[in-house]
């Protein structure tokens, strides 16, 4: 199956061609092309993502992408399925992507399916990697523990095979890219904040400053990000002048990372699985990728992890989602969700 996947809850707008076969028991994917175009300059002066602003950015940007796709293609690609992102997340940016997707689904009638943002960051592991050494087979693969860590969300779900999964934990307040946002503000870095920090953090010392690890020995799955935020904002404010900004970003850091690679092989441990999925803009952190392959090796444990780009927002992703959606039969509304869950 040949399938378009269209991308716009964020500030990213995305169009991905994608080749999907095996079903659900063996999903395999080709990406054939992958396009983005991604609009952090003109949400960095107002240090977040402005919804309308994105929404006319992503109207802008959608023809633009569509054109060059069928342009690499020489004409309009052949197409079984339409798959377009109805959330989580920025509801008029949303409806750019479901609209266009209409459009396009009537204009060249085509089938479209819903596909929700957080399944598709959860599949990601599922897109081929450069390196090829992720062989993906069910059969040892289940039960697995998935930590999709974003900048909308922290959840911890326990997949049993591909389409059946129980989320254990999420966030009760800022989500982890959210954290590494709002910090990266106190550091006066620019948005978004992830990869500034950990630029920052290369030049300091993680162990310099004790930061809390919020909920880290709590006996649920739930994460707390906010405390940690607010006690970098303390500690900001009481060392004004001997504060070394590297040193800051390194422990902070290396405590949102702690706690987040904790409550995963604490999950492992419990429900016996097989293997980690990471995934999500944050898994693009070099040291949270580091310590949970490390802490795999140590207990046995396979662990998955797309390559970078397909870490941050994507529509390959999206045309998987909406692949193994549309094969189990899950039919979302085509109308804007930006609350949906997983
Ligand atoms: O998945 P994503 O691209 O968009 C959402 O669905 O939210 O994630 C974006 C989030 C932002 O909060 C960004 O600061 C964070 O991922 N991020 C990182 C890194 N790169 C991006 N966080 C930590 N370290 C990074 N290298
Ligand atoms: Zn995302």
């Amino acid at each position: 199956m040949k399938i378009l996947g269209i991308e716009t809850s964020c500030d990213e707008t995305a169009l991905a061609l994608v080749e999907a076969s095996g079903g659900l028991a063996r999903p395999r994917f080709k990406i054939l092309k992958n396009l983005v175009a991604s609009q952090i300059k003109i949400h960095r002066p107002f240090g977040g993502v402005v919804p309308n602003l994105a929404k006319r950015e992503h109207l802008k940007n959608l023809p633009r992408l569509f054109k060059k796709l069928c342009h690499a293609n020489r004409g309009l690609p052949k197409l079984d399925l339409i798959a377009v992102t109805v959330g989580p997340g920025l509801e008029p940016a949303l409806w750019a992507g479901i609209g266009f997707a209409k459009e396009l689904a009537k204009k060249y009638k085509k089938p479209l399916v819903g596909a929700n943002h957080l399944e598709g960051h959860l599949y990601s592991f599922l897109l081929p990697t450069k390196s090829k050494k992720q062989k993906i087979k069910s059969k040892n693969l289940f039960p697995a523990i998935a930590t999709i860590v974003s900048g909308g969300h922290t959840i911890l779900l326990r997949m049993e095979s591909f389409t059946k999964w129980k989320k254990l934990g999420e966030t009760r307040d800022d989500a982890a890219g959210e954290a590494f946002d709002k910090v990266a503000r106190l550091l006066d870095l620019p948005y978004p904040g992830g990869p500034e920090i950990e630029k920052l953090a290369q030049r300091g010392n993680s162990e310099a400053i004790n930061f809390p690890r919020p909920m880290i020995h709590d006996k649920n799955y739930d994460f707390s990000f906010s405390g940690l935020k607010t006690s970098v904002l303390y500690y900001l404010r009481d060392h004004k002048k001997i504060s070394r900004a590297g040193d800051v970003a390194a422990s902070f850091q290396k405590a949102a990372v702690d706690v987040l690679t904790a409550k995963t092989v604490r999950a492992t441990k419990e429900f016996g699985a097989k293997s980690i999925m990471l995934s999500g803009g944050v898994a693009t952190n070099k040291l949270l990728r580091k310590n949970l392959a490390n802490e795999s090796k140590k207990l046995g444990l396979k662990f998955f992890v797309s390559d970078f780009k397909y870490n941050l927002d994507n529509a390959a992703m999206i045309a998987t989602a909406g692949y193994m959606a549309y094969l189990r039969g899950k039919k979302y509304r085509l109308s804007a969700n930006g609350g949906l869950g997983i």
